[in-house]
């Protein structure tokens, strides 16, 4: 066990924001286009409608990016959902202007060269103009719909009804969004440091429609926090409750079968599930107490990324 995340957590409670400033990924176009479209292109490949109408995303980060080339795609509506207000209006217009000449170039998927830390990976990454024909841009890339797109979201701070997007930060309880009213939920990077997965995979479960389906990309590695990359596994309960301090957000350090376990109790029907895996780092016998029964798999498992539909009740 290394003192420095203990340290981290004592010095947040000095008088000084133990907020992040910053999350990393979506304060670049690229990388929201490169998200998006990998969430997309999964549900095509699954033989799921890849045309959504409404999307919520959990957790966008630095910008609502992958929200908006949800939007750029066709999607309807998009309601964004965090515990810490990052997207700055600036970065979200800045960034959908980019993205709409990456839609309008018809860009290929920034692959794994470009972005090697950036899950599920795809067999290809040309642009998926199997599913956006030039008939479906057309209508997705008109002109007044990118310009009522840009005044929705210049005018996030003050939405009219009928903007087409939402930020709804910070949520805390599922009252949020209308209970049945979004067809897909999506993740990048978030569901690791949600504080209860049993209360957000219940709330998407409410807000999903008949059938709704979501896709998560989950990343299980310590984040930095320790060196190697599973170090977070080897504290105590109560030691990692000190290394989160006062911050708003840490990791819950849960497997993928915590989370599996979670959505199917949520009742979900798990669709498909990606696993990356990972050796080297700490061995069983070196996992706090809670940690040494995870199974094999689990104990090389980094990231996952998992797709399940919603079972009516
Ligand atoms: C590592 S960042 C990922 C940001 C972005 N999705 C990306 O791909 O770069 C984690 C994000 O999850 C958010 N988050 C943490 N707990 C959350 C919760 N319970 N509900 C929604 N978002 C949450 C954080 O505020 C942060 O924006």
């Amino acid at each position: 066990m290394q003192l420095r995340p203990i340290l981290r957590g004592l010095k947040s409670y000095l008088p000084i924001s133990a907020t992040p400033k910053s999350t990393g990924g979506t304060i670049s176009a690229r990388y929201c286009y490169a998200v998006w479209l990998r969430h997309q292109v999964l549900l095509a490949e699954s033989g799921l409608d890849p045309h959504p109408h409404t999307v919520a995303e959990l957790g966008p980060g630095d910008s609502l990016g992958s929200g908006l080339a949800a939007l750029l795609s066709g999607v309807q509506r998009y309601i964004a959902l965090d515990v810490v207000h990052f997207a700055t209006p600036e970065r979200n217009l800045a960034i959908f202007d980019e993205l709409v000449a990456l839609f309008q170039a018809r860009a290929p998927i920034p692959d794994a060269q470009e972005f090697p830390q950036v899950y599920p990976r795809l067999s290809s990454y040309d642009f998926p103009s199997h599913i956006l024909s030039e008939a479906h841009l057309a209508r997705a890339l008109a002109p007044q719909r990118i310009q009522k797109l840009r005044a929705d979201l210049a005018a996030l701070h003050a939405p009219s009804p009928h903007s087409a997007i939402s930020y709804i930060c910070p949520w805390t309880d599922a009252s949020v969004i209308q209970p049945a009213s979004a067809d897909f939920i999506f993740s990048q990077a978030v569901l690791e440091h949600v504080d209860d997965i049993h209360l957000t995979y219940n709330a998407c479960h409410q807000w999903l429609t008949p059938a709704g389906v979501m896709s998560h990309q989950i990343d299980f590695k310590s984040h930095g926090i320790t060196d190697v990359w599973n170090g977070h596994w080897g504290y105590p309960d109560w030691l990692w409750r000190i290394a989160r301090g006062r911050k708003p957000y840490f990791l819950n350090r849960e497997p993928l079968s915590g989370h599996i376990a979670a959505i199917r109790q949520a009742r979900f029907q798990i669709l498909r599930v990606l696993p990356v895996t990972r050796q080297g780092g700490l061995g069983r016998k070196q996992l706090a107490a809670r940690f040494r029964t995870l199974t094999d798999d689990d104990l090389i498992t980094s990231s996952a990324h998992i797709l399940a539909r919603k079972l009516s009740d």
